[in-house]
């Protein structure tokens, strides 16, 4: 069966179950700053889950993009990928567990309606419960009955109880991390038993231990998770019930593939497979030759993800999505480079896109894209191509390469550090990361300098004023969480001469009392004088001193961070590049003058010096 074969199957059986087919959404969010692709079939339908009506009724089913950067590191391996297509459907106060897991088992088993696959190679989980949320009994019972009745031996040894870390789903994974007003509930996975006697297996670092669903020792695949949405997160770090149940199902369209298959390799399935031929003849190496296919499976990969991205509007650029667009097509370019032996010819890997674009042409892509994506990628990748040949030179020249090489590198070729790291792999050489790090702040501070026009003598009003700003904004943050709780998060600020605006999570609005405590709070530090610290330190350390981060957000392994207010009793302490101002001396009193709602859980306020 084909990659289109099994999407259609699906949509097909569910919309024969009542459920009306919705088209996959942007892998842009729209609407939503504070994530920058979609990355779960859930996320376009958020507010159908809490509750507004679908124009389309209550039962949903879909084949949604995903895009997964967080996954990158762990592409190379037989079933890692940043792009993906998620299978959903959605019940919005509709059915639940008995339903949902009855129809996802009929799929994966019945051979005419459904995939056809043996239920003895499935094994399922459910949450085993936690001081708050009961066990999970009913989906066992489910379970127990839907197996039993496909005449399944040992049914209890095909059942297994996870804590929340694997068997609870949110956005935000586990409940203690889910911010307020978040949906999210137990699940059940269903994993497919691919055995033992597989290379996968052989080579994994979990073979030896004990040996469960979620053990990541090759055997198991997860291929599909139906999560229970039934509860939303409260202010005190309770849980109550959402105002409807919600199914909220999620099945890798490849990873099914693969069970279909009972071939572990992802990249063997009908979508993957001409890919990987492309890249064979490009290279003239063997993708079954082992040493070959984590390179071969990383330009797949990205390559796809990058044509998928292009098309939702995306180009290379060195600012937030275009700059991970930038880094997938720069990874894929280095190793086509040393699988193609140091060969000319990398460009011909905007050429792949074409057979990227067939394979998905009558879903996602129409005929003309081929020629705007090709141009796209050909464009960004004959740029790098000229400075990856003199990077590799210079690198190879060297018999000991220093961070500060590394960072020259990064200005003078545009090498991101782990391409530098990746290339220095291939031809046996490392470097110092600490030591480019160290380079790195060094010329954000130069560059801050010298933008601040230290070098005319002297900093500008201008300049001054945005870094009170800046330091304002640390002080606006942690009073926030003071005030109102630390379930605010900060989600953006922008500073300009006039004001600094600040968005962050906050269900509710804030009444005129809290924002005059908020008020008074700042001033009462800044008449203080606390004064303003920079440390550098181990990222580890600064998060457990309970430093700010930002969720979600990637940090070098040395940060630096700004603490307001003499330790232990520090005010305000944040991982941040700044600049700040060394004392609140320096600033000037502060007033809210503006209060906004960005969305249901968004609030946006306004601040000045007065
Ligand atoms: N939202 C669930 C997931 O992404 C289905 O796994």
């Amino acid at each position: 069966m084909t990659i289109n074969e099994i999407r259609q199957k699906y949509l097909d059986f569910m919309q024969r179950r009542g459920h009306a087919l919705t088209p996959s959404a942007s892998l842009v969010p729209e609407g939503d700053a504070t994530t920058l692709f979609t990355s779960a079939g859930m996320q376009p339908m958020m507010p159908y889950l809490l509750g507004e009506k679908h124009p389309l009724g209550p039962r949903l089913v879909d084949s949604q993009k995903c895009f997964r950067s967080q996954d990158i590191e762990s592409v190379g391996d037989n079933r890692h990928s940043t792009f993906f297509e998620m299978l959903g459907n959605w019940s919005l106060g509709d059915y639940f567990k008995k339903e949902q897991l009855k129809y996802f088992f009929e799929f994966l088993t019945d051979p005419n309606k459904g995939l056809g696959l043996d239920p003895s190679r499935l094994f399922v989980t459910a949450f085993e419960g936690d001081g708050q949320i009961k066990k999970d009994t009913e989906t066992i019972e489910i379970w127990r009955d839907l197996f039993i009745r496909a005449n399944l031996k040992n049914v209890d040894e095909h059942i297994f109880t996870y804590p929340a870390s694997k068997n609870w789903w949110s956005r935000a994974s586990v409940p203690e991390k889910m911010p307020v007003g978040e949906p999210g509930g137990p699940d059940s996975e269903v994993f497919y038993d691919f055995g033992v006697n597989h290379r996968f297996h052989e080579s994994s670092a979990y073979k030896n231990g004990e040996c469960h669903p979620n053990c990541d020792c090759g055997r198991f695949l997860e291929i599909g998770n139906s999560v229970f949405m039934q509860y939303q997160k409260n202010s005190d770090g309770s849980l109550s019930e959402l105002p409807q149940k919600n199914i909220d199902f999620g099945g890798g369209l490849v990873r099914l593939a693969a069970a279909v298959n009972n071939d572990p390799d992802i990249f063997h399935t009908s979508i993957y497979d001409p890919i990987v031929k492309e890249i064979e003849k490009l290279s003239g190496k063997s993708y079954e030759d082992e040493e070959n296919q984590p390179p071969m499976r990383i330009i797949a990969d990205h390559l796809t993800a990058a044509t998928f991205l292009i098309k939702d509007g995306i180009f290379p650029s060195n600012k937030a999505q275009g700059y991970v667009l930038r880094r997938l097509l720069r990874r894929a370019a280095v190793k086509l480079h040393f699988l193609m032996g140091g060969r000319e010819g990398i460009i011909q890997l905007a050429g792949i896109t074409s057979s990227i674009i067939e394979i998905y042409k009558s879903i996602y892509f129409v005929k003309d894209d081929s020629l705007y994506v090709q141009g796209a990628i050909a464009n960004e990748i004959s740029r790098f191509e000229k400075s990856l040949d003199k990077g590799i030179k210079e690198l190879e020249k060297k018999t000991d390469v220093s961070g500060k090489d590394a960072f020259d590198l990064y200005q003078n070729y545009g090498f991101p550090l782990e391409i530098t790291t990746e290339i220095l792999a291939q031809i046996g050489k490392s470097i110092d990361t600490e030591q480019f790090q160290k380079e790195f702040e060094k010329h954000q501070e130069l560059s801050r300098t010298a933008s601040m026009g230290m070098f005319k003598g002297g900093l500008s009003d201008h300049s001054a004023i945005v870094t009170a700003y800046h330091t304002a904004t640390h002080l606006l943050h942690s009073a926030l969480r003071i005030i109102l709780g630390t379930h605010v998060s900060q989600k953006g600020s922008n500073i300009t001469a006039e004001r600094l605006r600040f968005d962050f999570f906050q269900p509710e609005k804030i009444s005129d009392d809290q924002i005059k405590s908020i008020e008074d709070l700042i001033n009462q530090k800044i008449s203080e004088k606390l004064p303003v610290t920079r440390a550098e330190m181990p990222k580890e350390k600064a998060i457990a001193e309970g430093a700010m981060a930002f969720f979600g957000q990637k940090y070098p392994d040395i940060v630096s961070v700004f603490t307001i207010g003499e330790e232990p009793n520090h005010f305000s302490k944040e991982l941040c590049g700044g600049p700040h101002v060394a004392s609140l001396a320096e600033l000037a009193k502060i007033k809210v003058v503006k209060q906004e709602s960005l969305g249901a859980d968004t609030r946006r306020l306004y601040l000045q010096f007065v």
